[in-house]
């Protein structure tokens, strides 16, 4: 049984964030990399604040919160990883961009190293192709927030190999986004024709379904690009009409108005309290 024991978490955006603290705080050692490196410092200050939420509510101690930041190094450069058992890859939900990403990381890998995506849609089977050890190559799938989220979904490629699998599953299918999504895009729709408004959606799932959040308050959450993308995903991938992304969301995205990232999407976030955009 291959031991994971260093981590390596490649796009310190919002999941990456969260990958590095759980498994810093799990007691690995993590390496964090980003092209940028102000992008790396906000990265470890959302890290350190997350884990002060979790100092403050008891969940773990302040020692517990130094040694778990004192754990993740920081990386411009992917030479980083050369002697790091298991890389996430954690980019942009998009296959162009994970592919460039995957094919930068893979010469600079230890031979027996392991490779993990964060893809919520992408087909596993078809990424790990483009590595030069799809036996190695598996989808860790987080949800988020990260520190939060109790299910990580494990996935495997065509050829992935048991032993993969196995370490995998002892560090800590797609099939959340499969229900969630066309839900998400489900409710863009109810909004499109005008059915109801952004605040009588997410009302009528918090109290109707006991939903932490509405679907369209989640969509701003998860980004709105992102959703976007997984909804072609399903869309070309399974070739079924009933996962047509909304025309609306399609606006949002064009429009630049991603959601929470970008301060306005469903919600404009730029006041004290979200407003609903429509
Ligand atoms: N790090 C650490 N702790 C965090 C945190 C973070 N990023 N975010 C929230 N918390 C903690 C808070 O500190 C708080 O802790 P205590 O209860 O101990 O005080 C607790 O979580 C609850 O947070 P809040 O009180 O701030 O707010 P809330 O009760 O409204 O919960 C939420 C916030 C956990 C995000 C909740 O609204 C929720 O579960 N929403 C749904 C999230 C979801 O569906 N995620 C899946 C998205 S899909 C995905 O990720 C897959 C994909 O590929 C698109």
């Amino acid at each position: 049984m291959v031991e994971i024991r260093s981590i390596g978490v490649m796009g310190a955006g919002q999941m990456g964030s969260g990958i590095a603290h759980v498994c810093a705080l799990a007691g690995l050692d993590v390496g964090l990399y980003d092209i940028a490196r102000d992008r790396l410092e906000a990265c470890l200050n959302v890290v350190s604040a997350n884990l002060g939420r979790q100092v403050a509510s008891k969940k773990i101690t302040e020692e517990q919160r130094r040694e778990a930041l004192s754990r993740i190094k920081l990386l411009t450069d992917l030479e980083g990883f050369s002697d790091t058992d298991l890389v996430i890859e954690a980019v942009t939900e998009n296959e162009t961009i994970k592919r460039k990403a995957l094919s930068q990381l893979c010469p600079e890998l230890k031979p027996g190293a392991m490779i993990g995506t964060n893809t919520s849609s992408v087909s596993i089977t078809r990424l790990a192709a483009s590595t030069d050890r799809p036996e190695r190559f598996i989808g860790i799938h987080f949800m988020n927030p990260v520190p939060v989220m109790q299910l990580v979904e494990l996935v495997r490629g065509i050829a992935t190999e048991d032993e993969t699998f196995e370490a995998a599953r002892n560090f800590p299918a797609f099939m959340v986004n499969r229900i969630l999504l066309p839900m998400i895009n489900e409710a863009i729709y109810v909004l499109y024709e005008g059915v109801g408004t952004v605040d009588s959606i997410d009302t009528a799932m918090r109290l109707g379904a006991n939903h932490p959040m509405g679907p369209l308050q989640l969509a701003d959450f998860i980004g709105l690009d992102t959703c976007l993308s997984i909804m072609q995903v399903l869309h070309d991938g399974l070739a079924d009409s009933k996962y047509r992304p909304c025309p609306l969301l399609v606006k949002y995205v064009e429009a630049g108005w991603l959601g929470r990232k970008t301060q306005r999407g469903f919600y404009d976030y730029r006041g004290a309290t979200p407003i609903p955009t429509r």
